[in-house]
């Protein structure tokens, strides 16, 4: 969260441009919204799987625009965007001299899909330094490790003067992540990577428990996501009908009151008011039960 800070007070002016998806998990847009630049959004559709595509950032492009910012796999959907469109993406950036901020916090929870980090995907086509100076890339280790709570995460860029502006920032807010998390974090990454798979594993089997809880219910159209671990469901207005309630907000404190917790579509953007997110990053005892309690209240 704080790369994501950071990285905007670095590279924005104020009246800046930066593309982005909608919806989008809303605290990488806010921060944006912080370094008073603004967010243009792109609109990703269920039909379409909620890819990226170049061509719709590409007819969203101004003089004004300064960065293109992606984040694959993708909160809120669990999209993970294909190779293809990532080399699109990387071709528009060039093409336009933009900068790339990918955020790519879930690049080891994903499922059927394959992630492929841009930078390293924009080194392997020989693109020259200078463009590889302008993508900056943000990782975490509160999904990889399931340490959100030691709030440790960083940034990688090639440009000297953005990794100077950084380490200003970075005096002046924070003054650096506790040293706590940091031998924390040593301690993750000398760690046997094998955990990766038991902890996919059990994704897995929330992810399935979940999509059980939520298919076949008329005017409800969970997406299955392919990474990170969240269900993004699309909604008719005939669900809102056949419940008594209002919007996606009421079936949100409806759904809380049962005991389960949910995002409703209007806080990751301006053009998905219609639809829910679920999350099953706690635990599988824990989703099992919930997911019955769901099924239940979206049956009735
Ligand atoms: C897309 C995305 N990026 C970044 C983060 C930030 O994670 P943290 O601040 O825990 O590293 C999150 C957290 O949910 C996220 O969903």
């Amino acid at each position: 969260m704080h790369a994501l800070y950071v990285i905007w007070q670095c590279l924005l002016e104020p009246g800046d441009e930066v593309i982005v998806p909608d919806p989008m998990w809303t605290e990488a847009v806010e921060n944006i919204r912080l370094a008073e630049a603004r967010p243009v959004p792109v609109i990703l559709r269920h039909e379409d799987g909620y890819v990226y595509h170049p061509e719709a950032i590409e007819a969203k492009i101004t003089p004004k625009t300064r960065a293109i910012f992606v984040n694959s796999p993708h909160n809120p959907t669990g999209a993970v965007l294909p190779k293809e469109t990532l080399l699109g993406i990387l071709a528009l950036a060039e093409k336009h001299g933009l900068h790339i901020v990918t955020d790519e916090a879930y690049e080891d929870i994903v499922y059927d899909a394959k992630h492929h980090s841009l930078a390293a995907l924009a080194e392997q086509q020989g693109y020259d330094e200078k463009f590889l100076d302008r993508i900056v890339s943000i990782f975490s280790f509160s999904k990889s490790y399931a340490m959100s709570g030691l709030r440790v995460g960083y940034i990688v860029t090639g440009d000297d003067r953005v990794r100077e502006r950084i380490s200003k920032l970075l005096r002046c807010t924070i003054n650096g992540v506790n040293s706590i998390a940091q031998w924390a974090a040593i301690e993750a990454l000398r760690a046997d990577p094998a955990h990766l798979e038991g902890m996919l594993k059990e994704y897995r089997i929330r992810r399935q428990l979940m999509l059980e809880a939520l298919s076949g219910i008329p005017g409800l159209d969970p997406f299955l996501p392919e990474g990170a671990f969240y269900v993004w469901c699309r909604i008719d207005p005939v669900l809102y009908q056949r419940l008594g309630v209002k919007d996606a907000d009421d079936l949100s404190s409806r759904l809380a009151a049962e005991g389960i917790g949910s995002a409703p579509g209007d806080s990751f953007g301006l053009h998905c008011e219609d639809a829910i997110r679920f999350a099953y990053s706690c635990g599988t005892a824990m989703v099992r039960e919930g997911a019955k309690v769901l099924s239940a209240a979206l049956r009735t």
